[in-house]
């Protein structure tokens, strides 16, 4: 939220600097002062969350990377190399390998918030695409990641996905030459997939700079989805109620993290990546990473040639479409109420939606057959018709419930009903 500079520089230096470039100033007004909603629940420190997931990310990359040979012929034995003789080179790779899948569990509850409390809607609509713009470059950057290892896995996940281009008419197979470099997937392939796996997390650092930019602007969405009215009544400065409160969550999130690296560290992973990848023999099954599951179940779910679109390039429309209809969410949801906690119709339906992500993405490391590929089917057009249907519609429809005047009326309504409700158990203590 846009609020005049509470900033004081303190020391000569800091007045010094102040004047010619107020960087203090702007972290200061920034994550310091900044007014926040005092209603902020713990979905809301996934951000934070996120931010710290990247610097691991950077951080063990760029390590990595200074032991990495990306050759067809030395990527696996330099991987097994850091793994066996770099100091602490095992740490570094579990880090960033169960790293990716925290960034992406992160980053759907990070997600699915912003999709239940309305976050998406005015004026919130460029902070969100920008999100989804985050969220297409995580995709890119862990799908290019996975190959470097340059096990069976890598190869053949490459192959597949890579294909999946030459479906587009016209400039399909151009497209598909252009990522590999050649003929097939082999060495170019790896070194471009390397050269871009280490650019992209700046470009997603870049964006998220824009993202907070644009977060600060009309400032944070909370739980009754009611704008702030009164900056005394209704926010807290960010520091130290929110830096306390996220910082708190970061701890937690990194004992799991921790759980995952320490005790089961190739638990999210396949063990076919533990053979060097090999063209002359396809594993039995392929299987992507848990977090593209959905999107590969979306992708197999079109069996059918839809008029002149053939299943192939059907399916590949629906796997990118089912994304990008997330740029034009905040134009599909009509409701002028954000948060489904007043939408109590639409939070039936999310719930739904929910479970129909969960469904695809468990469908999506079954066999494409049978009635997995029905259910499969039946969650996807739910998938489309969440957005394309039943939001449109519902904003026109449903009688939403009451809503807090403003955002302290909410606090203080739900305080004093905890009041009442703790007197009788408080009297019967003393008693
Ligand atoms: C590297 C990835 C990301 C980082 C570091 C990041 C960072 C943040 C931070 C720090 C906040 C403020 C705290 C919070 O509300 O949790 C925030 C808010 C938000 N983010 Fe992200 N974000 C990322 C990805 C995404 C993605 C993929 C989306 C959606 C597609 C998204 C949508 C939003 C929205 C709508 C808000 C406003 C929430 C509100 O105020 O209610 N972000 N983000």
């Amino acid at each position: 939220m846009s609020h005049a500079s509470t900033y004081k520089p303190g020391t000569g230096i800091e007045k010094w600097l102040d004047k010619r470039l107020p960087l203090v100033r702007l972290a200061h007004d920034s994550f310091v002062d900044f007014p926040t909603p005092k209603n902020l629940n713990y979905w809301w420190t996934f951000g934070g969350i996120l931010a710290v997931c990247l610097i691991i990310q950077i951080l063990t990359g760029v390590i990595l990377a200074m032991h990495y040979t990306p050759h067809v012929d030395m990527a696996f034995d330099s991987v097994e190399h850091i793994m066996r003789d770099v100091n602490y080179g095992w740490l570094m790779r579990y880090v960033h390998a169960n790293g990716a899948s925290m960034f992406f569990l992160a980053v759907y509850i990070h997600m699915f918030r912003g999709l239940y409390y309305g976050s998406y809607k005015e004026p919130r609509e460029v902070l969100w695409m920008l999100g989804v713009v985050i969220y297409l470059l995580m995709m890119a950057t862990a799908f290019m990641g996975y190959v470097l290892p340059w096990g069976q896995m890598s190869y053949w996940g490459a192959t597949v996905i890579s294909n999946l281009f030459s479906a587009i008419p016209v400039i399909g197979d151009d497209i598909r030459t252009l990522l590999w470099g050649g003929f097939s997937v082999d060495n170019p392939t790896l070194n471009r997939f390397f050269s871009l796996h280490f650019l992209l997390p700046f470009a997603i650092f870049g964006v998220v700079i824009l993202h907070v930019w644009a977060l600060h602007i009309p400032g944070n969405n909370n739980p009754t989805g009611v704008e702030v009215k009164d900056v005394k009544k209704d926010t807290l400065p960010m520091h130290p109620y929110y830096t306390v409160k996220d910082g708190f969550a970061i701890v937690v999130f990194l004992v799991l993290f921790a759980a995952f690296v320490f005790f089961n560290p190739n638990g999210l992973g396949h063990p076919d990546n533990y053979i060097e990848a090999n063209p002359l023999s396809t594993p039995a099954s392929i299987v992507p990473e848990w977090y593209y599951l959905p999107f590969y179940a979306i992708l197999r779910a079109i069996t059918f040639d839809i008029g002149p679109i053939s299943s192939k390039l059907g399916g590949v429309m629906a796997m990118f479409g089912s994304i990008l209809i997330l740029f034009v969410l905040p134009w599909l949801d009509t409701s002028k109420v954000r948060s489904m906690r007043y939408r109590p119709i639409a939070r039936m339906w999310f719930v739904i939606f929910v479970i129909a992500c969960i469904a695809l993405g468990w469908l999506g490391g079954k066999p494409a057959e049978g009635a997995y590929t029905l259910f499969a089917q039946i969650a996807t057009a739910y998938y489309f018709g969440f957005f394309l249907i039943i939001l449109p519609l519902l904003g026109l429809l449903e009688t939403p419930k009451p809503l807090p005047r403003s955002i302290s009326e909410a606090v203080l309504h739900k305080s004093s009903k905890a009041e009442t409700s703790a007197a009788p158990g408080v009297k019967s203590a003393a008693e």
